[in-house]
């Protein structure tokens, strides 16, 4: 199979705090993620998509295009927004980075139209990432 990725980042503030346990409960499970004043993130966002190379085009998608619809579908959304409250895909989600990398996945895959999407992956720290995958016995 052939693959092309895109890799962007942005900035944002979160909390890992469910609002249906109280605050001890919170502290106990998220520690310091849960902290009353939030925290940020530098996230790096990076995009799958696996096709067929366009014999005109020499491309499974152009890149420029995928750009484009990441940026605007979700890092204009995201970058320098505080994810708990400034986020509409957000709303009533836990902002952990397993959420974040699913809801992605569903914009993404709506709007992508050349190829198919195949993977998002999304870095929390350098260190911790989350993967979404196509689901390959569906395919
Ligand atoms: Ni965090």
């Amino acid at each position: 199979m052939l693959f092309v990725t895109k890799r962007l980042s942005f900035c944002a503030a979160h909390r890992l705090f469910n609002p249906g346990l109280n605050d001890e409960e919170n502290a106990k499970l998220f520690g310091k993620c849960s902290f009353p004043g939030g925290h940020g993130h530098n996230y790096t966002l990076e995009v799958t998509v696996c096709g067929d190379v366009d014999k005109e085009t020499g491309m499974i998608i152009d890149v420029k295009v995928l750009k484009g619809i990441i940026e605007c579908e979700v890092v204009s959304k995201l970058d320098h927004k505080n994810l708990n409250t400034d986020v509409a895909f957000l709303k009533d989600t836990i902002p952990s980075v397993e959420n974040i990398v699913m809801k992605i996945w569903d914009i993404l895959n709506e709007k992508i139209d050349k190829g198919r999407l195949y993977e998002v992956k999304l870095f929390e720290t350098k260190d911790n990432a989350a993967i979404y995958r196509i689901d390959q016995k569906k395919t």
